[in-house]
């Protein structure tokens, strides 16, 4: 069986809650690609050139335990603007979606690059106060030694230059199922995407 869902949407809307949730809910393989972004990212920062570290990216270098830094998200987002990357990383996530026995990908070109023939698409967003007032809390609040406003900026930031680049932009696929979980509880934005992949399926 062949199942794939494609779940996109801006930093800190509850893409990855929602894409585990749903692998374990249906058993599906999952796949963050942001990780594969940031792996490449993590490479530039070492030194490397983005085109060759993303086209000699391995399954071991997205399972590294140093990627959820904030230098290395800015990274990501920089090198995921160059087209030459992107098209690098193409294979490996068409591949990860032929998974036997489901597979599901998030990320914020899914349903309307990787996978635009996917059989659920979720475009999963939230207020950019709201993400900011996520990321903000993940990281220790006050104690993180930044502040909201700054995690706000950031947010801002990133989202500008996800949603501007010439190059697969961040955006809802038209087929795509919108969530907005700025008002919405975990539960029940589980709930909202479990229901869209039973009516896909
Ligand atoms: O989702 P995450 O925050 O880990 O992604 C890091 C960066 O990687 C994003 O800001 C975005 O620029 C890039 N990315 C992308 N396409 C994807 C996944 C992530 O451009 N499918």
């Amino acid at each position: 069986m062949r199942f794939t869902v494609a779940i996109d949407g801006p930093a800190a809307a509850g893409k990855g809650t929602i894409s585990r949730a749903i692998a374990a809910r249906f058993g599906f393989q999952h796949l963050d690609t942001g990780l594969l972004y940031r792996a490449v990212g993590r490479r530039v920062l070492d030194g490397a050139p983005a085109l060759i570290a993303a086209s000699t990216l391995r399954h071991r270098d997205i399972a590294r335990d140093d990627l959820r830094t904030q230098a290395v998200a800015e990274a990501a987002s920089q090198v995921a603007a160059i087209p030459e990357v992107r098209a690098a990383l193409v294979e490996f996530q068409r591949d990860f979606a032929r998974a036997e026995g489901g597979a599901v990908l998030d990320g914020r070109d899914i349903g309307t690059v990787i996978c635009p023939g996917a059989d659920a698409k979720l475009f999963v967003t939230a207020s950019a106060e709201v993400r900011a007032r996520r990321r903000f809390d993940e990281l220790g609040g006050e104690a993180s030694g930044t502040d909201y406003e700054t995690v706000l900026a950031e947010v801002r930031a990133r989202d500008a230059r996800d949603m501007g680049r010439a190059d697969a932009p961040l955006v809802a696929a038209e087929d795509a199922v919108v969530i907005d979980t700025s008002d919405l509880s975990i539960e029940a934005a589980v709930e909202r995407a479990v229901e869209a992949v039973l009516a896909a399926s």
